[in-house]
């Protein structure tokens, strides 16, 4: 059973529709970007990403499939170099919302850890905002632990 195929170029574009902006909340809520400016900045970071759209070098965009073959998601990956190893590093998943809690982000990364393997990879690296309790819910239930974790406190009163 197919859990990720290649997505196609009429996914792909219907699907940075969706991840830029939410991308772009996700920065503004970390108190990383400023509101204004952030669909702008999250476009360029993806153009920078992707210059040559779904068929950039090293990058791996898959459509998740459910086990009756209709799309339910979108699971993006490029192959990295980490501490002289060739790992994965997941940029995105994404289930759509009537989709969620069905299991298939968890069928999605054990799909993808059969394609590491089939590259000769040795593990599968992700970043998770601090305010994403889902997906940090789903890591941690799939094995993950953190390995690097940034705090922050406003200071009443200061500019
Ligand atoms: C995070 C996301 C990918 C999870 O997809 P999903 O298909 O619903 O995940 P699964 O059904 O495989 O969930 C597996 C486990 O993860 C945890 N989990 C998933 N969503 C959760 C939620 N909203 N709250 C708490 N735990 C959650 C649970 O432990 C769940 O197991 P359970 O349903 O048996 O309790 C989905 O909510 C999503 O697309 N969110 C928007 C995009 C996003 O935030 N992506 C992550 C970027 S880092």
């Amino acid at each position: 059973m197919t859990v990720l195929r290649p997505i196609t170029e009429a996914e792909y574009v219907a699907w940075l529709e969706i991840v830029i902006p939410a991308y772009a909340k996700d920065k503004v809520s970390s108190g990383q970007w400023p509101k204004d400016s952030a669909l702008d900045s999250a476009r360029k970071d993806y153009a920078e990403l992707l210059p040559n759209g779904k068929d950039t070098d090293k990058n791996h965009i898959f459509t998740v499939l459910s086990p009756e073959g209709f799309p339910v998601g979108t699971l993006w990956f490029v192959e990295q170099e980490r501490a002289n190893s060739h790992i994965a590093y997941v940029y995105d998943i994404y289930v759509k919302p009537e989709h969620r809690r069905q299991g298939h982000a968890s069928r999605a990364f054990q799909a993808l850890e059969v394609e590491v393997t089939r590259l000769g990879l040795s593990g599968v690296a992700l970043h998770v905002f601090g305010h994403n309790l889902a997906a940090q819910a789903l890591y941690t239930k799939l094995g993950y632990v953190a390995t690097n974790i940034n705090m922050f406190k406003p200071v009443p009163g200061a500019t």
